[in-house]
C-alpha cells in the first residue's frame, strides 16, 4: 500500500487525470475505478482494444493460487503413444492417490478441481473425493492423423510432418488436429475463468499445461512448446507483485518422461523443407521488448515523460530531451506540446 500511495505521488508530477467528457473524449482509453469496481470504456474501436478491455475486467488483485498438474500416467504413456484416451496405469492411480494425500496435507479445503474430457484426467480427480468439472477446452492438443502413434512411428510414417513440426512447433498444425497456436487460443477462456477464481487445481495434459504456464510466466511463443511439465508433479502459481511465484513438488511416485527436447539447430539447418503454416495467429506483438518502469516508488524519474514547463521554449515549442542519439519525442503526442504538464494518454493502436 506505501508503494502504491508512493506511486501515486510520482504520477502526480507529470500526469493529470483523463478528462473523458471533454479534452480527451476522441481518445481510445479504458479507465479503471477502484481496482476494477467500475470501468470507464471510451471510443474502443477494434478487436485487440476490446481484448484488453475483456482481460483488463477479469483480472483482479485477490491473493489467490493456481495448481497445475497432468493426469495420473496413463497405458499410452508407458507406451510411448501420444493422444488417445486411455486410462490411468497402476502408478498414474498412485499418483492420483498422493493428489489426495497433497490436498489434504496443503488444507486446501475450499479447492476447485478442473479436469478435461479425457480419462485420464477424470481418473485423476475421481481419487481425490472433491467434487470437480470437466471442461472439453481442456483436452489434449488434437494430433489429428497421429494421434495414437509413437514419435518413432510418426517420423517412419510422415517423416516430411516430423521434420516440419521440428522446424516450427509453435506454428505447425497436426493434419486434422491442432497446433499449440490454436490451443492457445482454444484456452483463453480457461485462462480468464482462471483469472477470476479463487484456489484452482488443473488436471491437465503436457501440451495445455504449457500453454497455461507460459501464459502465467509470461513465456515466448517460440519458448512454449518445449516447456518442461512432467508428470507426478504438481505447480503452484501464486500472483505476487508484477509477476507469479511458482513452487514445484514432485509427488514421489515412479513414472515415464515424456518430454521430447528441442531438436538441436544443426539438424534443423540440414532440413531442405520448406515450412507451412496452416494456421497463423499472431501471440504477441513483434515488438516484445520489456520496457523498465521509468518511476521506482520515492526515487524521482530516470527520465522526463514529457516536456516540462521549463523545458518548453519561449515560442511555446518543446526542447526535447535528448539521450545520447535517442530522442523521446515519439512517445509524446504532438498536441501535449503545446500544452504544459498535459500528458495525454496514448491510443492502443498508436
Ligand atoms: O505424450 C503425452 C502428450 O500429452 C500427448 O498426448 C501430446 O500429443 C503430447 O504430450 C504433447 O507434447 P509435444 O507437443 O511435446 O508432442
Amino acid at each position: 500500500m506505501d508503494d502504491f500511495l508512493k506511486r501515486i505521488e510520482c504520477y502526480k508530477v507529470t500526469y493529470q487525470p483523463l478528462d473523458p467528457d471533454n479534452y480527451d473524449k476522441d481518445l481510445s482509453f479504458i479507465k479503471v475505478i477502484n481496482v476494477g469496481r467500475r470501468f470507464l470504456v471510451n471510443r474502443v474501436q477494434d478487436y485487440i482494444q476490446s481484448k484488453i478491455v475483456y482481460h483488463l475486467m477479469n483480472i483482479h488483485v485477490h491473493s489467490h493460487s493456481i495448481y497445475l498438474c497432468r493426469h495420473g500416467e496413463s497405458n499410452h504413456n508407458v507406451e510411448g503413444r501420444i493422444g488417445g484416451d486411455s486410462e490411468l496405469s497402476p502408478q498414474g492411480k498412485q499418483f492420483a492417490h498422493a493428489l489426495r494425500d497433497f490436498i489434504e496435507e496443503h488444507q486446501l479445503w475450499d479447492l476447485k478441481v478442473w479436469t478435461s474430457q479425457l480419462r485420464r484426467t477424470i481418473q485423476t480427480a475421481e481419487e481425490l473425493g472433491v467434487p470437480y468439472e470437466q471442461w472439453k477446452i481442456l483436452n489434449e492438443i488434437d494430433a489429428g492423423v497421429c494421434e495414437e502413434m509413437s514419435y518413432e512411428m510418426i517420423e517412419n510414417t510422415f517423416p516430411e510432418e516430423f521434420a516440419l513440426r521440428d522446424q516450427d512447433k509453435d506454428h505447425y498444425g497436426y493434419q486434422g488436429g491442432e497446433s499449440y497456436q490454436d490451443l492457445v487460443q482454444r484456452l483463453e477462456t480457461v485462462v480468464m475463468e482462471l483469472e477470476r477464481q479463487g484456489n484452482v487445481l488443473v488436471v491437465c495434459h503436457q501440451a495445455v499445461m504449457r500453454c497455461l504456464l507460459a501464459y502465467f510466466l509470461d513465456k515466448s511463443a517460440e519458448d512454449l512448446p518445449y516447456m518442461k511439465c512432467p508428470l507426478h508433479t504438481v505447480l503452484k502459481l501464486t500472483s505476487v507483485a508484477y509477476g507469479c511465484k511458482v513452487e514445484l513438488f514432485y509427488l514421489s511416485v515412479e513414472t515415464v518422461n515424456t518430454h521430447r527436447d528441442r531438436p538441436l539447430d544443426e539438424t534443423l539447418r540440414d532440413s531442405a523443407l520448406v515450412p507451412r503454416r496452416n494456421s497463423y495467429t499472431p501471440l504477441s506483438s513483434h515488438d516484445q521488448v520489456k520496457r523498465p518502469r521509468l518511476y521506482s516508488a520515492g526515487k524521482p524519474p530516470w527520465l522526463p515523460l514529457a516536456p516540462t514547463p521549463s523545458a518548453l521554449m519561449p515560442d511555446g515549442k518543446a526542447k526535447l530531451p535528448q539521450i545520447g542519439s535517442r530522442c523521446l519525442s515519439p512517445c509524446v503526442k504532438e498536441s501535449t506540446l503545446t500544452a504544459p504538464r498535459k500528458l495525454v494518454a496514448v491510443s492502443a493502436s498508436e
